[in-house]
């Protein structure tokens, strides 16, 4: 065969250059997995059994997916229609990436949610008719399982509330609109009444919202509880602030509608330290501006630390490389990698009160030098504003969906139309460059764990890097209004790692050792070599 002598140079310069262009491609891919669910992901929860609970509102109009069994509702109370024959929740199935139509009546809109020990769904709230509803639902292997939902439950109305699991196994439910208080379930002759939180009122910005606060379980039992720009350690048992923290440094607002997010960073053993990070928000006069003059500020480009547990603890301040707003924020299975996704560079939540769609997720590594910790991630082209959301899949995935910042669902004729599609962002970590590295869980001792008991995994892997090996837990969290309700990640004592002949390894691991780290429930196992995740697996712990 005859070819031409610059050929071979031609072929070496081509392959040069795909490795340059690699090389300088920013980490992570994205894939459309259903361009059309029905639904807008305002709220998603990922269950045990792989599957996703997505949820948006019953009084948005006309959605894209018919109601199960020819049923269709009607409610006279309802703004958008008084009857409506489509679904507002649907179930997705990570693994067949398929989804179906679920039932729910009453309004959803902007609620909260936590899952119960046994792994069931517990949704709280919501508008209108949905206001003071407690919403179940028990995940099962077919397709027979939906929503149940028991009227009135709550004592008082909860939109725009934040809950989180109590060591306990119940759920605390603060604050939501004009609710300056908090309250537990299941509802027992104990949990009947609610308790005032005047922190809430003393912190709401001048149009009286500071909707969805950070609430983040600590290591002492107390809550922390950040609302705008200010936070303090509830003592919820005994109903008293035993902790106020400074203000975070600028004075600027992290709640709803300027919605930033927060994460409390990786707890790690001996678990004597908690820190919390939150990134993002908009300046107090945002909203007011972008409604009354159509101007869009710049949201804020900032991110603050604070060191819960220190005797003296202050801000840190560090700076993201683009403004963000509505942001979501999760803690990757790493342990060594939060992601920061989705939102806008101007303008708050609200009814068409962004612009300048986030396109670029960032990545945040907590413990690499103050000043090399944010990396830019590869772009997607949807944009993600108000109403969108973010959550962690088993296999290491995000999955990312919603966006609607329109009173109804609008499709057309508009600059950011109604968004039903879902995508998953896979960080560099899943790149097939890692195949190599990437452990693979092979049998695990057992998936019913004690608190503070050893449990062991066996696992298969390419290269073992057994100094930089670790095991990490991490439930998974209800995401609505760029916050994700009860997200943890708790690095576990680990033994070191013993190769048998076969080429098996082997690891002992600590569970958390209290509900307190780990509240009961179900959790996603993780074994990481040099920061590759495998794919989890459900762990139960009580
Ligand atoms: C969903 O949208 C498609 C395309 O506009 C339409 O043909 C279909 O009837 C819609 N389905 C429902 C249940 O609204
Ligand atoms: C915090 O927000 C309030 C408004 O609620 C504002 O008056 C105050 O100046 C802010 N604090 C700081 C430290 O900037
Ligand atoms: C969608 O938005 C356009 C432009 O603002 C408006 O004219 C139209 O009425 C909206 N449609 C619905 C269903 O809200």
């Amino acid at each position: 065969m005859n070819t031409h002598p610059l050929v071979p140079f031609l072929l070496l310069l081509a392959s040069f250059i795909t490795t340059i262009t690699r090389t300088l491609a920013a980490p992570g891919r994205w894939d459309l997995l259903q361009p059309n669910i029905g639904v807008s992901a305002m709220h998603m929860q990922l269950l045990h059994n792989d599957r996703v609970v997505i949820f948006d509102r019953t009084d948005f109009g006309q959605s894209n997916i018919s109601l199960p069994n020819g049923q269709c509702r009607n409610d006279p109370t309802e703004q958008a229609l008084t009857t409506d024959c489509t679904a507002h929740s649907v179930e997705y199935d990570a693994i067949s990436n398929s989804f179906r139509p679920l039932t729910v009546l009453t309004d959803t809109w902007c609620s909260s949610g936590t899952v119960a020990p046994d792994g069931s769904l517990i949704q709280t709230g919501g508008f209108n008719d949905g206001e003071r509803v407690v919403r179940v639902f028990k995940p099962c292997l077919d397709s027979t399982c939906d929503w149940v939902e028991s009227q009135t439950t709550l004592v008082v109305r909860r939109w725009y509330a934040t809950n989180h699991i109590l060591p306990d196994g119940s759920a605390i439910i603060i604050g939501g609109r004009r609710q300056f208080n908090y309250e537990f379930y299941p509802k027992t002759t104990a949990t009947l009444s609610i308790f005032p939180f005047h922190f809430l009122s003393d912190t709401k910005d001048p149009n009286e919202n500071n909707l969805y606060p950070f609430v983040h379980l600590s290591i002492d039992g107390n809550l922390f509880v950040f609302s705008n720009n200010r936070s303090v350690l509830l003592d919820y048992k005994k109903n008293r602030i035993v902790r106020t923290y400074p203000p975070i440094t600028s004075g600027d607002a992290r709640n709803y509608p300027s919605s930033g997010s927060s994460v409390l960073l990786p707890l790690k053993p001996p678990y004597a330290e908690a820190e919390v990070l939150v990134c993002g928000g908009a300046p107090f006069d945002s909203y007011a501006q972008a409604k009354s003059t159509g101007t869009f500020i710049s949201a804020l480009t900032t991110c603050g630390r604070l060191k819960i547990t220190d005797t003296s603890p202050s801000w840190s301040m560090e700076t993201m490389p683009t403004p963000r707003v509505m942001g979501d924020m999760l803690l990757l299975p790493t342990g060594k990698d939060v992601l920061i996704i989705n939102g806008a560079s101007s303008g708050t939540a609200g009814w068409e009160l962004a612009q300048d769609p986030s396109y670029t997720p960032v990545m945040y590594r907590p413990d690499a030098p103050a000043g090399s910790r944010f990396e830019l991630q590869t772009s997607t082209t949807t944009p993600r504003l108000y109403h969108s959301s973010a959550i962690l899949l088993r296999d290491g995935r995000v999955l990312v969906g919603g966006s609607n910042p329109h009173i109804y669902y609008n499709f057309s004729n508009v600059q950011y139309p109604t968004d039903l599609s879902l995508e998953a962002f896979s960080p560099e970590y899943l790149s097939t460059v890692n195949s190599n590295l990437r452990p693979k869980i092979v049998t695990v001792s057992s998936i019913e764990l004690s608190y503070g008991k050893q449990f062991s995994l066996q696992f298969s892997v390419g290269l073992l890097d057994v100094t930089g090996l670790s095991v990490n837990m991490v439930p998974p969290a209800f995401c609505t209004h760029s916050f994700s309700m009860n997200q943890r990640l708790l690095v576990l004592q680990a033994s070191k790692v013993i190769t048998s002949a076969d080429g098996t390894n082997e690891v002992a691991a600590v569970a958390p050792p209290s509900a307190v780290l780990a509240p009961p429930g179900y959790y996603m196992v993780f074994v990481v070599n040099r920061g590759i995740p495998s794919e989890g697996i459900w762990a139960h712990i009580q």
